[in-house]
C-alpha cells in the first residue's frame, strides 16, 4: 500500500462548506452522542464531506469537520490517513477502483488486477485516467477473501474477479452499466461455487429427522442434575475373582479386593 498524503497544493480547493442539507444532517450526527463526545461523530462527518465533494476529503474539508467537532485538526487527519475509505486525491468521476493487494487476494490473481488497471487507466495507483472517469489504488484486505481476488468501487465489491471479468467491470461503469455487485462466477454469496453441495435434500421425509422432539426432555432451570457416575469409578477395572484355595487365613496374593463402595 502506498504512503497516504494529502494531495498537492494544486490541487485543493480554497475552502470547503457543507450545503445546508448536508449541515443540517452532520448537526444531527453530532446530537448522537452526548455532551463532549462529539468528536465521535468524526468518520461518518467526514464520510459525508468526501461525499459532497467529489469522492475525496481535501485538507480543507479536514480543517472543516475539526472546526465543527471541536477538535485538533491533526486528529482528524490522522482519521482521514489511517483509514482507505477515505479518498485524498482526487478520483475518476465513474469509479475510483480499490484493489484489495493481501495475500489471499494475491494468492489468486489480484496480480492480474492491478495490470488491467495499471493498463486501462494510469500506471501508477493516485492518477486520474485521461478522460477523468477512472483511478484505482491497491489497499489492505477488503474482508471478501472467500471470494478472492476482488476489488471495491464506491461502496460495492466485486468478487471473484479474473482478468476478462476485470476488463467487463470498467467497461461496465464506462457505459454506466456496471454489473451486480458481489460474486462475478456462479456463486451465491461466499457459498461454494457451482451451488449448494450439502442440504440438498429439502424432502418432507429428510427434514423431519430435524422436526422430532428430542429422545429426553430437557432439564428445567429448576431441576437439579443428576450426578453421573465419576470418570475413575467407570475407568476403575473390574475386581479379580479370588482363587480357589483361597481362604479368610490364606488371602490371595496381593489382598483381598476391596469393595468398589468403600
Ligand atoms: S485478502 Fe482480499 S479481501 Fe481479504
Amino acid at each position: 500500500m502506498s504512503v497516504r498524503r494529502l494531495a498537492p497544493k494544486e490541487q485543493q480547493p480554497a475552502s470547503f462548506d457543507f450545503t445546508p442539507e448536508n449541515l443540517a444532517w452532520a448537526k444531527k450526527q453530532i446530537e448522537k452522542f452526548p455532551p463532549g463526545r462529539q468528536a465521535s461523530a468524526v468518520i461518518s462527518i467526514l464520510w459525508r464531506a468526501q461525499e459532497q465533494h467529489a469522492g475525496w476529503v481535501s485538507e480543507a474539508a479536514i480543517r472543516y469537520v475539526a472546526d465543527m467537532l471541536e477538535m485538533p485538526y491533526i486528529r482528524v487527519m490522522e482519521v482521514a490517513t489511517f483509514y482507505t475509505m477515505f479518498q485524498l486525491q482526487p478520483v475518476g468521476k465513474k469509479a475510483h477502483i480499490q484493489v484489495c493487494g493481501t495475500t489471499p487476494c494475491m494468492l489468486r490473481g489480484a496480480g492480474d488486477l492491478i495490470d488491467v488497471c495499471q493498463h486501462r487507466i494510469h500506471h501508477d495507483p493516485h492518477h486520474v485516467s485521461a478522460d477523468g472517469d477512472f483511478s484505482w489504488e491497491e489497499v489492505e484486505c477488503l474482508g471478501a477473501c472467500v471470494n478472492a481476488p476482488m476489488v471495491m468501487i464506491w461502496s460495492d465489491t466485486y468478487e471473484d474477479l479474473t482478468k476478462d471479468s476485470m476488463n467487463k467491470l470498467i467497461d461496465g461503469f464506462a457505459a454506466g452499466t456496471p454489473p451486480k455487485p458481489g460474486p462475478q462466477i456462479d456463486r451465491q454469496h461466499a457459498a461454494p461455487e457451482g451451488g449448494a453441495r450439502v442440504l440438498k435434500d429439502t424432502s418432507a421425509n429428510y427434514t423431519k429427522q430435524f422436526d422430532a422432539p428430542p429422545k429426553e426432555p430437557a432439564l428445567a432451570d429448576a431441576e437439579p442434575k443428576k450426578q453421573t457416575e465419576a470418570a475413575n469409578a467407570q475407568e476403575r477395572p473390574a475386581p479379580k475373582a479370588p482363587a480357589a484355595d483361597a481362604t479368610k487365613d490364606n488371602p490371595p496374593k496381593g489382598g483381598a479386593p476391596k469393595d468398589p463402595g468403600k
